[in-house]
């Protein structure tokens, strides 16, 4: 018990401290994630599905979630401050124990989140992944992200759509059947073809002009933006351009359900 108050004051008050506990954890998560990484080497589509539920992988993704997601101290206050990351939690535990995610409402829009629960304010890529397919089929934040830092912005692991491609194979069930172009019906390697334009737009922001990216992949219709006001990535790179322009130039894509994207 001592210890454990002993901790909470150092994280409190002690802010270069508090550093080195942090940095501690993300060793311990380093050595969960060799593990799994050694498993994403296998042969191609052994990388892109994990048919096995494994606890570890749930682990290994709550290292970065705790830190990267909206959400409070089970017990706060503690010692008299509310704080808004799971205090005690350490890489291996269950963050549950120790923090509440923040509760998100469908059809509201607010500081936190979108009517379709993408998240709204920045720093919060664990509340968005939890919702995607990908972390349902035990994929990792990083699997995308090599967080011991590389030149590529973001810390990713491949640059541009190379990251989806190296998954996105006719094997996976969410693969490409053709090119990258008949896909994204814009030119091969023009801006419109990058996966991140149309399933991670940058619309989370907490500063105002600073933006960071959706991280639940999903496609946002611009049937959504008339419906609910959350921005979709046609509009917001083809400025000028109004939601009607949009809907009805998805209409028109062959290839694609017009019931899935615009309606
Ligand atoms: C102890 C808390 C903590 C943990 C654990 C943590 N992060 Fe972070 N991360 C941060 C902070 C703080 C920043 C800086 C945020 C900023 O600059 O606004 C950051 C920044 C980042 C960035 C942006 C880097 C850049 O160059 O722009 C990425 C990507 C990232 N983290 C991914 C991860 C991943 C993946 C994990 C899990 C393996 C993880 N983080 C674990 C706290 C953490
Ligand atoms: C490490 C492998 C891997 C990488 C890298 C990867 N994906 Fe995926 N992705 C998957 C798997 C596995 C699925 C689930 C397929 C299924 O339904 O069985 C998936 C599903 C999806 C889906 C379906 C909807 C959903 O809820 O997730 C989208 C959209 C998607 N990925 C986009 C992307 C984009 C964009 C990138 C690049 C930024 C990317 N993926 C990179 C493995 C990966
Ligand atoms: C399927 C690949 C993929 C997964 C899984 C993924 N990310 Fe990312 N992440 C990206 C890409 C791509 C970007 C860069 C987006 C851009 O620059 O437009 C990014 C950007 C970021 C950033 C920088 C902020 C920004 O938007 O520029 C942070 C922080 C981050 N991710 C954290 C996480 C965390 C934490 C997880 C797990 C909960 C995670 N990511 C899972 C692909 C992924
Ligand atoms: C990241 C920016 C970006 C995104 C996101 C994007 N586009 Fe584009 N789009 C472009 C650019 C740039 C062009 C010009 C031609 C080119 O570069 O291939 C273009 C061309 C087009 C054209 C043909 C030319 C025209 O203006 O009539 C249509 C139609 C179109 N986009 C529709 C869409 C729709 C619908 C979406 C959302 C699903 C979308 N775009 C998403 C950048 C983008």
């Amino acid at each position: 018990m001592f210890r454990r108050i002993q901790r909470l004051v150092l994280l409190a008050f002690l802010p270069s401290l508090a550093h080195a506990q942090a940095a501690n954890r993300v060793e311990c998560g380093m050595r969960e994630m060799s593990w799994a990484r050694q498993r994403t080497r296998g042969p191609s589509h052994a990388r892109q599905y994990r048919q096995s539920r494994d606890p570890r992988l749930v682990r290994g993704n709550d290292v970065c979630i705790q830190c990267h997601s909206q959400g409070r101290a089970v017990t706060n206050p503690i010692l008299g401050r509310y704080y808004d990351w799971p205090v005690g939690n350490s890489a291996g535990q269950r963050p549950a124990d120790y923090w509440q995610p923040e509760e998100l409402k469908h059809g509201t829009t607010d500081f936190y989140q979108f009517a379709d629960l993408t998240a709204h304010k920045n720093r919060m890529q664990g509340n968005d992944f939890v919702q995607s397919n990908m972390y349902h089929r035990q994929i990792c934040c990083f699997d995308c992200h090599d967080v011991h830092s590389n030149e590529n912005e973001s810390n990713l692991r491949e640059r541009g759509n190379a990251l989806c491609l190296g998954c996105h194979t006719r094997r996976n069930a969410a693969g490409l059947k053709g090119t990258v172009s008949e896909h994204t019906h814009h030119g091969e390697s023009r801006p419109g073809s990058q996966g991140t334009a149309c399933h991670m737009p940058l619309i989370e922001q907490t500063i105002r002009g600073s933006y960071v990216a959706a991280h639940t992949f999903r496609f946002i219709s611009p049937v959504e933006t008339e419906q609910s006001g959350i921005p979709n990535p046609c509009t917001s790179c083809h400025a000028g351009k109004t939601n009607a322009w949009a809907i009805e130039a998805l209409r028109r894509w062959e290839g694609a359900s017009p019931w899935r994207v615009s309606n």
